[in-house]
């Protein structure tokens, strides 16, 4: 038998492989007979520069059936093209195959002689797993700086910068452009690694690439070095592939581009959290769904919110390193309000901000944090003041209870929106009963089931003598709901109490706390005896509704309008004393109490 087509095959044909040929091209095509399989681990899409998806099972690789297998030589059948040949093919990750492969003969010959024509100076090609599991980056540590090459010089001046992502399966390659270098421009890529093998001495990384100058085929292969520096400074020398293949990577010191990543030592100048911050390594947001975790001696905190989607498993994950105490207001870390500048990976979206913490108590605390994000840390504080956003209030994982504030029993005069309040002022003598009418036709009408759920009075801290309970009444399954008080604090004539629910099941578990506000206000004078000749100040105790945080200037809540029935001790005389009525000469009503509470928000929340 004669090659015809093939002159570079040299070699004697044996007996037996004189035999296989002539048998063979008188056998079917060859059928997936279980003789010869592809590792089951390379079962799915890949993708291949050039090709559209690349599907592996078995018994096919893309287009290619497998015949018979020595090791990494296979004799495949190449359905497109109805011819038989040799591929090496190396799995050199769970996410990366390579293989050189001979020509195509029609006639299927042995493996051996099929293969022995494939040498290493043969094209080698890469596939990439689509969809495939990340890795963590092979570089060690957090930060970088680099410089880098496009083949017309090294742009060192202004440096760029690197950072890990918070997956840190990511790196942000923040490129800086040098006025002097000819093809560098300002840019950003995000790199996620997807695989590394080493490959004799060499090592490769393959990732893909996002950015403005990748829109299609973002996979890239890179070669590189790990020198530690002097200094212990970890050098890493990467090429990077010009195209989505590993071809063309001989040396670190050709690529498109080269880069030279250095190592960071952050210095975060011995930075700590106030040790009132410290003291508990777990903080959580009042629902529950932020858990905030320190470690790394105190230096570091770690955010782990819940994704909005209650059933979803996924977490997003911030992390917030101590960068400078901006103000301490004495030295021994006390103070209740301390300032400072902190360095946050939330995801790659990175920088410094500018964070407020407030001590409340010894198991509460606020957080107000900027909302922008500086690149230099001095800037954190100027470019936005915490000091205006959102409070962010934690508290540890085990609550104590607290006195509660303004303690005193309230009886409701009206409840109403806040901005239908004006026009709905009710006398307080009105009876309760003709009350909850008009309040059910005032504001409940749309809703009867809310309608149903109105207190009728509020206790705080008269039913037990450590002061920790209020108990709202609620004719709303003619049930009352306590909560035990966890601590309270005073800002500008409001006062914020954390509190739960005291029956409920588990008590202050995780998420099952809330925030009411409470502002005593004198809001309108009410004239008093005949003529209007005496005139008194009302007051007004503002409740806010039960809220998962404690809102600052929200005006536009629900409310109670009460009236204050006495301090706990009178209550606890008069009963006493047998004399359950009050004399009306002495002014205990000297106290008008409003409150204002949703409690639509109540009835759903705490009555189901
Ligand atoms: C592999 O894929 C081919 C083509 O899609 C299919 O015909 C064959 O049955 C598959 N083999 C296995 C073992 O799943
Ligand atoms: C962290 O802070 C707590 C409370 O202030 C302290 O007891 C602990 O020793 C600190 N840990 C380190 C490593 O500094």
């Amino acid at each position: 038998m004669q090659e015809q087509s093939f002159p570079r095959r040299k070699g004697l044909l044996t007996p037996v492989s004189v035999l296989v040929l002539l048998i063979l091209p008188l056998v079917d095509l060859p059928s997936a007979n279980g003789s010869c399989e592809f590792p089951s681990s390379w079962t799915g899409e890949w993708y291949q520069y050039g090709k559209s998806p690349v599907t592996i099972n078995t018994t096919v690789l893309g287009d290619r059936a497998c015949v018979e297998r020595t090791d990494d030589k296979y004799v495949v059948f190449n359905i497109a093209d109805n011819c038989y040949q040799c591929m090496i093919i190396n799995g050199r990750h769970e996410n990366v195959i390579q293989y050189r492969e001979a020509w195509c003969t029609l006639e299927r010959k042995n493996l051996e002689e099929l293969c022995s024509v494939i040498t290493s100076d043969d094209m080698l090609y890469s596939i990439f797993r689509i969809n495939s599991k990340p890795i963590s980056c092979p570089f060690s540590g957090s930060s970088f700086t680099f410089t880098y090459n496009r083949g017309y010089g090294e742009c060192t001046m202004p440096i760029s910068l690197a950072e890990k992502c918070t997956d840190e399966s990511k790196l942000l390659l923040k490129y800086q452009a040098c006025p002097d270098v000819e093809g560098t421009e300002s840019n950003t890529e995000e790199l996620q690694c997807l695989a590394v093998w080493n490959d004799g001495r060499n090592k490769y990384l393959v990732g893909t690439l996002k950015g403005r100058n990748v829109q299609s085929d973002p996979y890239r292969c890179f070669l590189y070095e790990e020198k530690p520096h002097h200094q212990g400074k970890m050098i890493y020398l990467l090429a990077q592939s010009g195209d989505p293949t590993c071809n063309g990577l001989t040396t670190v010191s050709e690529g498109s581009p080269t880069i030279k990543l250095t190592k960071v030592d952050k210095e975060h100048g011995r930075c700590k959290y106030p040790s009132w911050v410290t003291q508990h390594h777990d903080w959580h947001s009042l629902d529950g769904t932020k858990n905030y975790h320190f470690t790394n001696k105190n230096a570091t905190l770690k955010i782990k919110a819940q994704a909005q989607d209650i059933n979803s498993e996924t977490f997003h994950e911030e992390k917030i390193v101590c960068h400078n105490v901006e103000k301490y207001p004495n030295e021994n870390m006390q103070g209740s309000k301390v300032k400072l500048v902190a360095h946050v990976t939330s995801g790659c979206d990175i920088g410094y901000v500018c964070m407020i913490f407030h001590k409340r108590d010894s198991n509460i605390i606020e957080i107000q944090q900027s909302d922008q994000k500086a690149i230099m840390p001095d800037e954190a504080c100027s470019i936005s003041d915490p000091s205006t956003m959102p409070h962010m209030t934690l508290i540890s994982t085990s609550l104590h209870q607290r006195k509660c504030p303004n303690l005193g029993r309230y009886e409701i005069l009206e409840f109403a929106p806040s901005h239908t309040l004006s026009e709905a002022v009710m006398s307080r003598r009105q009876r309760r009963s003709d009350l909850s009418r008009t309040i059910k036709r005032r504001t409940w009408q749309d809703n009867t089931e809310d309608a149903e759920c109105k207190s009728t009075n509020i206790q705080i801290g008269c039913t037990s003598s450590d002061q920790t309970e209020m108990i709202i009444a609620n004719t709303c399954e003619h049930e009352e709901i306590a909560y035990f008080c966890h601590g309270s604090w005073e800002e500008k004539g409001t006062w914020y109490t954390i509190a739960s629910q005291r029956n409920s099941e588990f008590p202050a578990s995780l998420g099952q706390t809330f925030c009411f506000s409470m502002r005593l206000e004198g809001v309108r004078d009410r004239v008093l005896g005949r003529g209007g000749r005496q005139k008194q100040q009302e007051q007004e105790l503002w409740l806010s509704v039960p809220s998962r945080i404690c809102q600052r200037n929200s005006e536009d809540e629900y409310m109670y309008r009460l009236s204050n029935q006495g301090v706990c001790e009178d209550l606890t005389k008069a009963a006493s004393s047998a004399a359950f009525a009050p004399s009306l000469s002495q002014p205990l009503f000297t106290l008008s109490i409003a409150a204002y509470v949703a409690i639509n928000t109540l009835c759903v929340l705490l009555w189901r």
